[in-house]
C-alpha cells in the first residue's frame, strides 16, 4: 500500500478506507457490529433467534433488573434526564453524593469520585497523576484505556510481563528517572480473568513508595466476600492505592470511578481533564448505580452462584487441554491461537443458539486468538451444559 512516504504520495482516502477493510478480511481480523433486539440476559434475541449470552460482562445480571429500571426510571422522574453541564460547573447533583458514599462503603476507601466512563476514568487518573518525566510501570495486559492513559500522559512507560513481580522489582530498582513512580495493573484481567498478584504489589508499592493503580473493572462486585472485588477478595487494605472501577461491568449500568483518600479525590477534581471537561451523567444512570451497590452488599448468594457456574466451567473444559487457570472468576478464556480458527469455533456456536464471539488482535496479543466466555448469575447450569457439549463436538468432530 502507498504510504505517507511513498514518493507517489499517501492512497487517496476512499482507496485507503477500501483497502484496510479488504486487508482486515483477508487475515481474519475485520469485524462487525451485531444487532441485539432483546435486554442482555442469560439469553438475548438477535433477530428471530434465541441465543445463549456467553459474552457479556453483566456478571450479576443486574442490567435489566427489575428494581434497576425502577430506580432509573424514579430518577428520571424527579431529575430529568440530564443534568446539563460538568460537574465542576451545576452538574453535580445530590445523586453523585449518594453515589459516591456508596462506592467508599463497598471499597473501604475514604472517598470517591465518579467519571463518565471506566475509560475516562483511567485516562482522567493516569494523566493528571503521572507526567513528563516520571515513571509508569504497567502490566503487558493491562487494559487498552489504562495503555491510551499511559500514552497520553507523556511519563516514561516500562512495561513489565504479565503478572512478574520479580520483573517489576527489577525494573523499580534499576530506574533512572528521578521523577515519581506509578505501579499499574488491572485487578482483573479482563481477557484472561485472572488477578493481579496484590500481595505482592502492595508491599513492593509501600516499600518503594510507588504509587499502585489497580483497575478492578472486572472484580468490583464479583470477588471477595463482600463485593468489594480485588482487595476485598485479598483482604487487603491499602489506603494508599487508588481502585479504579466501573458501573459498566457486573454494576450493569454506565459509569466509572476513582476510590482512593480524600485528598486524592480533592486532586482529582482538580486535575482530571476527563472529569472536568464532559458533563455529568444522566440522573438515571447514577441512581441505578446506587442500586446496583445495595443489591451487591446485600446479596452474596448472586456472587456464589456465579463462582459455582465458573467453577463447573472450569472443570469441564480442563480436560479438552485448554489452560485454565484456578481461580475466582468468571471470565474463561478459551486461547486457540489461530485468528480464523477462533472465528470457525464462534461460528459454530452461534449455529447451535450460542453467543461468544471471537477476540482477535489487537484485542489480545498475535496469536492468541480466543473465545472468551463469561458468564452470568442469571445463567443455570444447563445452560453452561449446553455451553461445554457444543464446545466438546466441535473438537470432536476435528474443528
Ligand atoms: C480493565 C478495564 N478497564 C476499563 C474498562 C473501560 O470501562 P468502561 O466500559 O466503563 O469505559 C474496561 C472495559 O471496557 C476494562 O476491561
Amino acid at each position: 500500500m502507498k504510504s505517507a512516504d511513498d514518493p507517489r504520495g499517501p492512497l487517496p482516502w476512499p482507496d485507503y478506507i477500501v483497502h484496510t477493510i479488504r486487508e482486515l478480511k483477508e487475515r481474519g481480523l475485520y469485524r462487525q457490529l451485531k444487532i441485539l433486539d432483546s435486554a442482555p440476559g442469560a439469553a438475548v434475541k438477535v433477530g428471530r433467534r434465541s441465543v445463549l449470552l456467553f459474552c457479556s460482562n453483566d456478571y450479576l445480571g443486574l442490567a435489566a433488573d427489575p428494581r434497576m429500571k425502577t430506580a432509573a426510571v424514579r430518577a428520571v422522574r424527579a431529575w430529568g434526564t440530564g443534568v446539563g453541564a460538568s460537574r465542576l460547573i451545576s452538574g453535580n447533583i445530590a445523586l453523585y453524593r449518594t453515589l459516591e458514599q456508596a462506592v467508599s462503603k463497598l471499597k473501604r476507601v475514604e472517598a470517591a469520585l465518579v467519571f463518565a466512563s471506566g475509560y475516562a476514568t483511567n485516562v482522567g487518573v493516569i494523566t493528571s497523576l503521572a507526567g513528563p518525566g516520571d515513571l509508569i510501570l504497567s502490566d503487558a495486559l493491562n487494559h487498552a484505556s489504562i495503555v491510551d492513559a499511559c500514552r497520553l500522559s507523556k511519563a516514561e512507560i516500562a512495561v513489565y510481563p504479565h503478572r512478574d513481580v520479580h520483573a517489576l522489582e527489577v525494573l523499580l530498582r534499576g530506574r533512572s528517572t528521578r521523577g515519581r513512580v506509578m505501579i499499574v495493573t488491572d485487578g482483573v484481567f479482563s481477557m484472561d480473568g485472572d488477578l493481579a498478584p496484590l500481595p505482592e504489589l502492595t508491599a513492593l508499592s509501600r516499600e518503594s513508595g510507588a504509587l499502585l493503580v489497580v483497575d478492578d473493572a472486572h472484580g468490583t462486585g464479583v470477588i471477595g466476600p463482600n463485593g468489594g472485588g480485588v482487595f476485598d477478595y485479598f483482604g487487603l487494605k491499602d489506603p494508599s492505592a487508588l481502585q479504579v472501577g466501573t458501573f459498566s461491568k457486573a454494576l450493569g449500568s454506565l459509569g466509572g470511578f476513582a476510590a482512593a483518600s480524600a485528598q486524592m479525590v480533592d486532586f482529582l477534581v482538580n486535575h482530571a481533564r476527563s472529569l472536568i471537561y464532559s458533563t455529568g451523567l444522566p440522573p438515571s444512570v447514577l441512581a441505578a448505580n446506587a442500586e446496583a451497590i445495595r443489591i451487591i452488599i446485600e446479596e452474596p448468594n448472586r456472587r456464589k452462584h456465579l463462582h459455582r457456574l465458573s467453577s463447573h466451567l472450569r472443570d469441564a473444559l480442563g480436560p479438552l487441554g485448554f489452560s485454565l487457570a484456578e481461580g475466582p472468576t468468571p471470565i474463561i478464556p478459551l486461547v486457540v491461537g489461530d485468528a480464523e480458527e477462533a472465528v470457525r469455533l464462534s461460528a459454530y456456536l452461534w449455529d447451535e443458539g450460542i453467543f461468544v464471539p471471537p477476540i482477535r488482535p489487537p484485542t489480545v496479543p498475535e496469536g492468541q486468538s480466543r473465545l472468551r466466555v463469561s458468564l452470568s448469575a442469571l445463567h443455570r447450569q444447563e445452560d453452561v451444559d449446553r455451553l461445554v457439549y457444543a464446545i466438546k463436538d466441535y473438537f470432536r468432530q476435528g474443528s
